[in-house]
């Protein structure tokens, strides 16, 4: 037998004119972890539909287990073992946590009637795989992304799979929870499974995988063993450029302290949270820090009006201000990029101009109609400025990979113009190259005098992105660090 579960050879894939891969080689050995890494848009996500059989390749050949297919379907792929775990994650939102675990295990055994009972039964064993405790009667919708996550990982175990493929399963897992994951994986790796990994973050590929393959513009450019490859090699294969990470923020001159605060929170209580009080300047960019149930998300969106406080003043320029809804905060020129980008963000049917100026429309019409023009011109400059990699910004949002499709929902919200913008986890899911355009980015906004507050619990981009950063903790604040005193060592002391 070879060495080899999965051996897919010149493998080709276009979209029109869109090349997504070029003759992409990708090996993966029997039982090993296996990491796939690239760019935002590189191809990741479409070899990997092409392995699941849910769109099949152009041309090139994939073998697995020794047996050469020129195209698989899902049903094919499922039978051989094969799990993915998607981007976008393929939960149900609108049936419960005991309907999502239970359903493939139900439809798999083509059972026409099935107990309530029986239902609950598998749920209960797939819960037990993971150590999971969620509500069986929950609906999904109402869960947060980390166990929408978990959900979708559980679901997939269960199916006795024997290689399971991972596209970025830890973009919305805090750093405990991504340990609980790197657990599983080791245990199923210890059982035999094969894994194929999707991942931004180069220490989780370092921790996890033992080798890796690198794809850059539809092309495997890389393929070894993890542990020699050294972090300058892994982003030159990635970006075919060097990126120096130097700390390069210059809050200098750009933090208008002489001005009111352009947003201050004063004794602040609301679902979640309790007793929050800070300030933003003009120009400058806050951090708010905290693991996943600290209250930073609550936090955002009792600002941005999503939910009410119960408690407390906001004011913004100095007066204070009733939010009791979105359009409210909108009103007084506060924007949130939301965390569940995916699900909250997009309306993947319709093009990705229409997505990034559906929140102004009034700015792109005249007389009640639209002009197309304005809104082209307005549309195609942000997807300019922030690389979103794109053919032709009239095509639908979902012909995007997933990275870019969050730098759209980013541009969504900056075409407002907003005088205070909260974005919660800006750069979760895209890559190295494009989180420092980001990061670039919001600092030219500040520096155009808008207040920027970045909630994430990514400790590294709060040191390099922020000027301060106050530090959640249960719900309440608990401190916070400013200048030199900003750092990963603090800031993790502060959050646990
Ligand atoms: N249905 C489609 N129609 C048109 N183009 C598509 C379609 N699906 C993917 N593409 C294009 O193929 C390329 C590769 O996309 P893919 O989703 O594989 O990227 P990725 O490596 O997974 O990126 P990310 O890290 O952002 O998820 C991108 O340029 C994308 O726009
Ligand atoms: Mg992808």
């Amino acid at each position: 037998m070879s060495d080899f579960i999965l051996d897919c050879k010149g493998i080709s894939k276009s979209f029109g004119g869109v090349h997504a891969l070029k003759n992409v080689d990708l090996r993966v050995k029997r039982g090993e972890v296996h990491c796939l890494a690239g760019e935002n848009g590189c191809g990741k996500s479409t070899i990997i539909k092409a392995i699941s059989g849910f769109q099949p390749q152009d041309s090139g050949t994939i073998e697995f287990n020794g047996k050469v297919y020129h195209a698989l379907s899902p049903v094919v792929s499922i039978d051989l073992g094969i799990q993915v775990i998607y981007q976008d994650l393929s939960v149900f939102p609108n049936l419960t946590v005991q309907e999502n675990l239970a359903i493939n295990t139900v439809l798999s055994n083509k059972t026409k009637i099935y107990s309530h009972r029986q239902q609950r039964e598998i749920a209960k064993k797939v819960m037990e795989t993971l150590n999971l405790d969620l509500d069986l009667d929950a609906r999904v919708e109402q869960l947060h992304v980390a166990s929408k996550q978990l959900i979708a990982i559980a679901r997939a175990l269960y199916a006795k799979a024997n290689f399971l493929i991972l596209d970025e399963p830890t973009t919305a897992l805090t750093r405990k929870e991504v340990d609980r994951l790197f657990e599983i994986i080791r245990g199923l790796k210890e059982q035999g499974m094969t894994i194929l990994f999707v991942s931004h973050k180069l220490d989780e590929m370092y921790e996890i995988s033992d080798s890796i393959t690198i794809m850059r513009s539809g092309e495997a450019v890389y393929t070894g063993p993890m542990k020699t490859l050294s972090e300058e090699d892994f982003t030159r294969y990635m970006t075919g450029r060097n990126i120096h990470l130097v700390n390069d923020k210059q809050a200098s001159g750009r933090i208008q302290t002489e001005s009111k605060p352009a947003l201050e929170v004063s004794d602040l209580s609301g679902p979640g949270f309790r007793d929050i009080s800070f300030s933003v300047q003009p120009g400058e960019i806050l951090g708010i820090t905290g693991q996943l149930g600290s209250g930073r998300s609550e936090l955002c969106n009792t600002i941005f009006g999503v939910t009410c406080a119960t408690k407390g003043r906001i004011l913004r320029d100095g007066k204070p201000v009733n939010i009791r809804s979105v359009k409210d905060a909108t009103r007084n020129g506060i924007a949130l990029v939301p965390e569940d980008r995916l699900t909250e963000g997009l309306f993947l049917p319709i093009s990705i101009m229409e997505n990034i100026t559906l929140v102004n429309y009034p700015q792109f019409s005249k007389n009640g109609l639209l002009v197309q023009e304005e809104q082209e011109k307005n549309a195609s400059g942000w997807v300019d400025e922030i690389h979103v990699k794109t053919e032709d910004s009239r095509l639908p949002a979902q012909t995007l990979s997933g990275g870019n499709q969050q730098k759209v929902v980013l541009a969504k919200w900056l075409s407002t113009k907003p005088k205070v913008l909260i974005l919660n986890g800006p750069t979760v899911g895209v890559d190295i190259g494009a989180k420092y355009d980001i990061y670039q980015l919001l600092r030219d906004l500040a520096s155009t005098g808008m207040a920027v507050v970045v909630a994430s619990d990514d400790l590294a981009e709060v040191v390099r992105l922020c000027d301060r950063s106050i530090v959640m903790r249960s719900g309440f604040m608990s401190g916070e660090i400013a200048g030199a005193e900003l750092t990963v060592e603090n800031l993790t002391r502060a959050i646990m």
